[in-house]
């Protein structure tokens, strides 16, 4: 088709998916289409008609559908509307596009050679692939935001009406080459729920508020409360993002979060919560680190000093002024015996991945991830609570061993010499005073000692009663060294220790 007849000023039908929609369709309510900001490529017609983009003559043009450049990513791109010169400032909002035509075509999306539907569809590198520049809608939800061809995270997962079989969807056979199953990682029991909220990312664009963005402002209110949501989009940049998983023993992003953002803390006192942040937007890996992203959401940052129901400030947790913590934001300051030092030899305490000589660094998705360790990284579901890789239960060992050494931590055999570990009866000189005897001989849950609590113990109740698991509390704690925060550890120095279960005693406490 190389003809189109325009009817100046009159708008045309657009359809909506699921059935022409009444007069005008959605295109008028666009930003392309807006007589403030809309298209205005031809200074000499309207802005935002749509005599910017199709050419209204009647007689052979050169571009499919009359389009003014060929109808391919250069109508987008090289017409100079979405290259970089056009970026709009973000200033306190957040704009998806990076605007840079170099990062488009070195992202997954952009270099991929798949089609959508694969074998006989368009290639998923088109911009209009995912946009419709008319914008499409439904009746419930309106416009969908950044003229994306369907609502949201369905662009990702679904086709069309039938949701789950599109690029990310469950079905193998309705996949780009390359694409990974999300989908299905959203139906498990523990998931960031992405359905569960629509237009809190974006909400419908105003003059006054045109980005259409969550603000970058500390405690906004946009990431709290009735604005409290997660989209795919709140962790990745489709115009931006690389195949990848991030590097195990580093805190730095993998490519899949290129092009998103997140906040840094500032420093805080030790136990106290980071009141004040910057944005971070994720240019390059090196530099941008995962926790920055989550800190968005799951801290003083989203929601100030309520937390939702159930849920902690993790940036007060992972403050590296902490007694103790995983070592997400900074590396740990104590001995965790993965250092080779003149007192413990070395023995390596760490499954095999992690760097056994120097300490690591982690990231949240190292815990936060699929049961199943060869589904796709990232915290989108997991059969497990919380998503997270393994069970968290105080009893429960096989969590914690899938990065502690087993061999160490929970000894099938009393152990000959050293296991490295700062517990352990060559250590201690006490037999019992070690993993082996607790963990192997009593069955006593690496969590009844360590990572189960954020605050010491009342006074009261009694000792020998558990205190419960608290949220949050395996992720790190000013209260106690070494994460003796546990359900069963009423007060811990190296040395000497006071559980619930029987009397304080004292032991040699090894290096610190
Ligand atoms: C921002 C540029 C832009 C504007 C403004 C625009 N269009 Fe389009 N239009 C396109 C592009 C690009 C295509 C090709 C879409 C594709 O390949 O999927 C297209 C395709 C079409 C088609 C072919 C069938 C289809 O829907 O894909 C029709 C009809 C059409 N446009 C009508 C209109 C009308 C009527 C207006 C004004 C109400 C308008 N367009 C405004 C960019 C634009
Ligand atoms: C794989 C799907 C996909 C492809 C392909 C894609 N985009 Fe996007 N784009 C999106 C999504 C999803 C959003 C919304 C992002 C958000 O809300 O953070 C978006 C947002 C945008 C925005 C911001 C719109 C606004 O509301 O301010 C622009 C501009 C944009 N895309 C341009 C492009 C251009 C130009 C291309 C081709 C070079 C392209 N996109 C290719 C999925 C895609
Ligand atoms: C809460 C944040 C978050 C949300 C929401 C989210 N992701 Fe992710 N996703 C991640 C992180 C983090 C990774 C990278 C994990 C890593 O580096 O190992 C990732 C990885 C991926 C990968 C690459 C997996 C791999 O192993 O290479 C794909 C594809 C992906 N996500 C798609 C999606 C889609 C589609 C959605 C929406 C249905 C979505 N994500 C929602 C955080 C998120
Ligand atoms: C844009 C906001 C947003 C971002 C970014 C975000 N989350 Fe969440 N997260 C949520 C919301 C909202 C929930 C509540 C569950 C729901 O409604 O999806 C949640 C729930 C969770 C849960 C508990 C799930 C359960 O089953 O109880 C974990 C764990 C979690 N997020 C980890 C992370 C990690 C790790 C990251 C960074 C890689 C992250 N989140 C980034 C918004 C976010
Ligand atoms: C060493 C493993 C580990 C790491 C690393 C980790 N988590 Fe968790 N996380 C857990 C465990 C275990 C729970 C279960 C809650 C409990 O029983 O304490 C949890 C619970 C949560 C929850 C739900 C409860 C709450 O406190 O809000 C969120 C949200 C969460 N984590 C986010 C994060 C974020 C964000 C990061 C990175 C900044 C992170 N986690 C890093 C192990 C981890
Ligand atoms: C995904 C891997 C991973 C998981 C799962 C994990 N950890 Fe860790 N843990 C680490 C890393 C990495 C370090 C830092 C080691 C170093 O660099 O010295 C660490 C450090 C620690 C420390 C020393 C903290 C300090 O400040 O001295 C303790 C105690 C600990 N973990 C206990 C646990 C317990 C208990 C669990 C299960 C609830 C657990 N870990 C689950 C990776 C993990
Ligand atoms: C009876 C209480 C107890 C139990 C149960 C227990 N630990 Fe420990 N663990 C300790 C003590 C005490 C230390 C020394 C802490 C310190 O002084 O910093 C320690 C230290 C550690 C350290 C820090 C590095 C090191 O080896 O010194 C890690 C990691 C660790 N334990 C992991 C585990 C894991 C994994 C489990 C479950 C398989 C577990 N622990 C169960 C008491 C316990």
């Amino acid at each position: 088709m190389k003809k189109l007849i325009f009817i100046c000023s009159t708008y045309f039908t657009i359809g909506w998916a699921g059935g022409i929609y009444a007069e005008s369709g959605t295109f008028k309510s666009s930003k392309h289409a807006d007589p403030g900001i809309g298209v205005h490529r031809d200074t000499n017609l309207p802005r935002g008609n749509c005599s910017q983009c199709h050419l209204q003559h009647d007689g052979d043009l050169p571009y499919d559908f009359a389009l003014f450049a060929p109808a391919d990513n250069g109508t987008c791109l090289s017409s100079g509307c979405h290259d970089y010169q056009y970026q709009w400032p973000p200033g306190d909002y957040y704009w998806s596009f990076p605007g840079n035509t170099t990062d488009w075509y070195n992202s997954a999306h952009g270099a991929s050679a798949g089609q959508f539907p694969p074998g006989n569809g368009r290639q998923v590198a088109l911009c209009v692939q995912c946009h419709d520049p008319h914008t499409a809608g439904d009746s419930i939800h309106g416009v969908y935001p950044s003229a994306t061809r369907e609502l949201e995270e369905r662009g990702c997962y679904s086709n069309g009406a039938i949701v789950g079989q599109g690029c990310h969807g469950m079905n193998g056979s309705t996949r780009p080459a390359g694409a990974d199953d999300i989908y299905s990682q959203l139906l498990k029991s523990s998931r960031h729920n992405v359905e569960a909220s629509a237009k809190e990312h974006s909400t419908d664009w105003q003059a006054s508020y045109p980005y259409g963005r969550e603000s970058r402002q500390v405690n906004s209110g946009h990431f709290s409360d009735s604005n409290r949501h997660v989209e795919c989009v709140d962790c990745h940049n489709p115009h931006k993002a690389v195949s990848g998983g991030h590097q195990i023993g580093s805190n730095e992003i993998g490519g899949a979060l290129l092009g998103a953002w997140g906040v840094q803390p500032s420093s805080a006192a030790p136990g106290a919560t980071p009141t004040s942040f910057t944005a971070v937007d994720f240019n390059t890996i090196g530099g941008s680190l995962e926790y920055q992203m989550c800190y968005k959401c799951h801290s003083y940052f989203a929601f100030g000093n309520t937390a939702p129901s159930g849920y902690t400030d993790n940036a007060r947790e992972f403050n590296p002024a902490n007694a103790s913590f995983h070592p997400v934001q900074d590396t740990i300051p104590t001995n965790s015996y993965t250092i080779q030092t003149p007192e413990n030899g070395l023995t390596q305490t760490m499954d095999n991945r992690w760097n056994n000589i120097v300490h690591n660094k982690m990231t949240c998705s190292d815990c936060h991830a699929s049961e199943t360790a060869t589904d796709p990284g990232g915290p989108h579901g997991s059969n497990n609570p919380y998503i997270l890789t393994g069970s968290p239960a105080a009893t429960d060992i096989a969590f914690c061993t899938s990065c502690h050494l087993g061999l160490v931590y929970a000894p099938p055999t009393r152990p000959i010499g050293e296991t490295g570990s700062r517990f352990d009866g060559q250590t201690t000189g006490e037999e019992d005073a070690s993993h082996y005897f607790h963990v192997t001989v009593r069955g006593i849950g690496c969590r009844q000692c360590h990572g189960g609590r954020q605050e010491p113990p009342p006074a009261q109740p009694e000792q020998r009663s558990p205190y419960p698991l608290d949220a949050g509390s395996a992720h790190g704690t000013n209260t106690l060294v070494g994460l003796m925060n546990g359900a069963n550890i009423s007060a811990y120095v190296p040395g000497n220790c006071t559980p619930t279960c029987h009397e304080s005693i004292t032991y040699s406490a090894g290096p610190e």
